[in-house]
């Protein structure tokens, strides 16, 4: 699935198998799932930053931005990321050729606490997740990864929280995943609605 009028209007069939939603959302939100069969093709620096653009475009509490993106795109950078991703994530996201760390700034620009960056950073990954669907493209977010190692090998300062690393590409062929992976590969479902949603208040 590429072309994005495919992308927004129809369900692909592997979605379709096991994702049914119980309102009309838009194919895209259903269409957008953590594939861990990544293929080496890589990314075009338009294509990156047309993904980076669209998560800086995210909301946030009093438009401080406090999203900042890590990116590795060279064979060189990748494997110094390798180093800080856990094990079992490795086992898949080696033939990722984009990494992302996604971190936030903690402090408003005054030097205040910003309790709101970590709900930013998430509203900036979603974006990012969306537009890279959009291109045609996959995401996957890890949080297995060694944080102390990353901040120290990439130089990230201690006001900065460190998030998670966004593996981007194209979808792979999944039959190279590791046995134990290759069984997970499939696009997961969510809880009903109602058990999320209260109305008036949580009784
Ligand atoms: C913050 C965050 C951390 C995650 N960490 C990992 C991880 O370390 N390894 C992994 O295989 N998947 C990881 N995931 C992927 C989730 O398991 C996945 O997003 C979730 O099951 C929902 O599936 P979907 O993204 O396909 O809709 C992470 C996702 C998020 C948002």
């Amino acid at each position: 699935m590429s072309n994005v009028q495919t992308i927004v209007n129809e369900i692909s069939a592997e979605v379709q198998a096991t994702r049914v939603s119980e309102y009309p959302v838009s194919p895209l939100f259903l269409n957008r799932w953590s594939t861990r069969a990544f293929s080496t093709r890589e990314v075009s620096d338009q294509d990156l930053y047309t993904v980076l653009d669209a998560a800086h475009w995210a909301p946030s509490s009093f438009n401080d931005q406090p999203w900042r993106f890590v990116v590795a795109k060279t064979e060189e950078q990748r494997s110094v990321f390798h180093q800080f991703i856990n094990e079992f994530n490795l086992t898949w996201v080696s033939t990722a050729p984009v990494l992302i760390v996604v971190a936030s700034d903690k402090l408003r620009d005054n030097g205040d606490p910003n309790g709101a960056h970590a709900f930013d950073a998430g509203a900036a990954w979603a974006s990012m997740a969306i537009q890279a669907t959009l291109l045609g493209m996959v995401t996957h977010a890890m949080g297995g990864i060694d944080r102390n190692k990353a901040r120290q090998m990439l130089n990230i300062p201690d006001h900065f929280e460190i998030h998670a690393v966004i593996a981007l590409g194209y979808h792979g062929d999944k039959s190279l995943l590791p046995e134990g992976v290759q069984q997970r590969e499939v696009p997961n479902s969510r809880r009903p609605l109602n058990e999320l949603v209260y109305e008036g208040r949580i009784e």
